[in-house]
């Protein structure tokens, strides 16, 4: 149900494969609008657990495991630790990291298989599978290689094509081949458990009814998989690495079970339970979580990426459904892929920005922020350096650093460092006031709704006010001539800040930090679970009220942001791969034929500017409609893109753009439309805005 009031937030974000570092896509995808939304609901005060781990299980480890010639145990404890460092320091804000090659997670699997089996739910089935003669092996999910039954790509995975993202069984694969020899595969008959899912279809749709507030893009993915009709998966294996299946549910089954291991998507999803078990059993309470995993009160979140949908929107759900004794997913805000400068992202081509790599170069906080401007929450999305030069120089740097290093430098060269008394408040300055106790719940909205990029430009907008208000209150003229107004707008910029030091933790941790130091603003809930979270007097909500009292001293100025030079953006890109060929991008079509050729005098004839996209929003019952607010250095101008249905107003805000400046104005739904933003739109529609560096009013030719 839409709001069901809940007690309690329990948090998972999709347990990453130890068997390679962190890049930006898992980011983008699960961690980093988990990490957010988990801290933001810290500082509104509301019990939460967020829990992740390994994912050591399963067959994507043991390929690496033989590809490197080495065992799974060692390919698990070199990632794991790697992944963990480079987490901690990204700032992800786990209450508990946990990996599923631990006692606990085998014990808590095994258990839920064996009360499934105990309830009748599984079927037994003896089939002919796949088998690789040279290596002796079942060849189970990505053992094997083949073309796509749908979309014919020669390279697809036994589980599913990585071209047109279809979930295929090795069966299905034509010219099967194993991934281990490229040996042809012949048949064996093989016993394995299923889960029936086809019979849990009209439970599942019956609950998915009651969540019409789900992303369209997950609920649009669920509806295909009930379209085609769920069909019942083996969740065994005979693969030398996972979970063992219980050597009594087994015997009970007339199997041997020797060589049966439990397939990684069953065990997986139970690794959240296991890992809440530990966390319990950390705090030196073992039971406790049974509190997060079984009474009606939690609401349980699972952040994905696109391609876990099925398993956290069907499969886990069944399983829990099944057992009986667990609450189920109260929302799945499953995001899109990332890709990189326009390309699919390819690890094995090094076409990926990894984590501790980023690390080594930048603060945390940039790519933080910059991801959380582009995530791909309603359709796939694109990352590139420039556009991470762009978000960091022209938002971090001039509009929030900007604002707080002027706001501090102002404050401590004429006011002693102190807060300045608000005396005879003029109508701007409480207008501010106003609008800043607006925020809080704005923003809180956006989180609310998992619409991360959104809360994050809200977020950003106040700082945005700061500016404008700073520059419209002219205190360096009026400290001359006016000196309370000037103190009155020192008061008000300096609550700004204050507000913004509680309201950027979530996408700024560490930055946010150094501004409370700056501040000296003592008392904040902490964002991250620690021995002071939750004992802080002022959280979110406190947050849109004025926090420093007159006559506080401010702690030093520090710089909060450094502008990225173009070569240390070159330098990464010099560190990028290749992207894979056009011919493995998803869905590519024939680009489209050339115009007439047209005389210079008519391309002469358009007044290209430089603009900045300074606001914008939907326009009100335009569905395909956003209305920004550009500026072009000598003007401002009110353009109407029509580009809604394909980009958000956060795509645009901020960004500086190609403009038609001498376009002929005309009126939209009743408004006046401007000018025209120039886009790329590539072969499959969708939409790219031309950006550019040059200054507000720069001819383009
Ligand atoms: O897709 C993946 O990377 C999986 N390791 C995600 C597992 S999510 C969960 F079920 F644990
Ligand atoms: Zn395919």
């Amino acid at each position: 149900m839409p709001d069901k009031p809940f007690d309690r937030i329990l948090v998972t974000s999709a347990l990453p494969y130890a068997n390679g570092p962190i890049h930006v896509g898992h980011l983008a995808g699960a961690y980093l609008p988990a990490d957010l939304y988990c801290r933001y609901q810290r500082l509104k005060g509301r019990d939460l657990v967020n829990v992740c781990g390994s994912d050591e299980m399963g067959v994507a480890i043991l390929m690496r495991a033989i590809a490197e010639d080495t065992t799974p145990q060692e390919i698990v404890d070199r990632y794991h630790p790697q992944i963990v460092e480079s987490f901690e320091r990204f700032g992800m804000s786990f209450d508990y990291y946990g990996r599923t090659t631990s006692a606990v997670h085998r014990e808590t699997s095994q258990d839920f298989f064996r009360t499934l089996a105990g309830k009748g739910v599984f079927n037994l089935r003896t089939e002919k599978q796949l088998y690789d003669p040279e290596a002796e092996i079942f060849l189970a999910d990505r053992f094997v290689r083949g073309t796509c039954p749908v979309c014919g790509y020669e390279d697809a995975y036994g589980d599913q094509c990585e071209r047109c993202g279809s979930s295929l069984s090795p069966a299905e694969l034509l010219n099967p081949r194993s991934a281990l020899t490229n040996a042809t595969p012949e048949l064996r008959e093989t016993t394995h458990w299923y889960l029936p899912l086809g019979d849990f279809q009209p439970r599942l749709e019956t609950w998915i009814e009651t969540h019409p507030e789900w992303k369209a893009n997950v609920l649009g993915q669920i509806r295909s998989w009930f379209t085609d009709g769920l069909k019942d998966r083996a969740i065994t294996r005979d693969v030398p690495w996972g979970v063992p299946v219980p050597p009594d549910v087994a015997e009970a089954a007339g199997v041997e079970a020797e060589g049966k291991v439990i397939y990684v998507w069953f065990d997986a999803p139970i690794g959240y339970i296991s890992a809440t078990r530990e966390w319990a059993q950390q705090q030196g309470d073992p039971d406790r979580w049974k509190t997060y995993w079984q009474d009606d009160g939690t609401k349980l979140i699972h952040f994905i990426g696109k391609d876990n949908i099925v398993f956290h929107s069907l499969m886990f759900p069944a399983m829990l459904m099944a057992h009986g004794d667990y609450v189920v997913p109260e929302n799945v805000p499953a995001n899109e892929f990332l890709n990189i400068a326009g390309s699919k992202l390819s690890t094995s081509r090094n076409w990926a920005i990894w984590l501790h790599e980023y690390l080594e170069d930048f603060s945390p906080d940039l790519l933080r922020y910059a991801l959380a401007t582009m995530l791909p929450e309603t359709k796939d999305a694109d990352f590139s350096w420039h556009e991470f030069q762009q978000r960091v120089n022209s938002e971090l740097a001039d509009v929030l650093g900007n604002f707080v290093n002027r706001t501090m430098t102002f404050a401590h060269r004429f006011f002693d460092g102190q807060v300045p008394a608000l005396e005879n408040p003029s109508e701007a300055d409480q207008e501010v006031l106003a609008q800043l106790a607006q925020f809080p719940a704005t923003i809180s909205t956006a989180y609310e709704a998992f619409r991360i990029r959104e809360a994050v430009f809200e977020t950003m907008n106040l700082a945005r006010l700061g500016n404008k208000y700073f520059n419209d209150t002219e205190p360096w003229h009026t400290r001359k001539n006016d000196p309370q107004a000037a103190a009155n707008t020192l008061h008000v910029c300096l609550q700004l800040c204050a507000s913004l030091a509680v309201l950027m933790a979530p996408v700024l941790p560490f930055s946010a930090e150094t501004l409370r130091r700056m501040l000296r603003l003592d008392g904040v809930r902490s964002s991250a679970p620690g021995e002071d979270a939750g004992e802080g007097k002022i959280g979110w909500d406190e947050a849109g009220q004025p926090l420093l009292a007159a006559g506080h001293a401010l702690g030093e100025a520090a710089i909060l942001f450094t502008k990225i030079e173009d070569e240390q953006i070159e330098a990464q890109m010099e560190n990028l791969g290749a992207p894979a060929p056009q011919a493995e991008q998803a869905g590519t079509k024939p680009f489209e034929p050339l115009n007439d050729q047209i005389e210079y005098g008519d391309f002469a004839k358009l007044d290209l500017r430089v603009g900045r996209v300074t606001a914008a929003e939907q326009v009100p019952k335009a569905d395909k409609l956003l209305r920004l607010e550009v500026d072009l250095g000598f003007e401002q101008r009110q353009i109407l893109a029509g580009v809604a249905k394909q980009m958000t107003p956060e795509d645009l805000a901020g960004r500086k753009v190609v403009v038609v400046a001498n376009l002929k104005p005309r009126t939209l739904f009743g408004l006046e439309s401007q000018g025209m933003l120039l886009m790329a739109e590539d072969r499959d529609g969708r939409l790219a805005p031309l950006t550019t560096d040059g200054e507000e009013g720069a001819v383009i030719r």
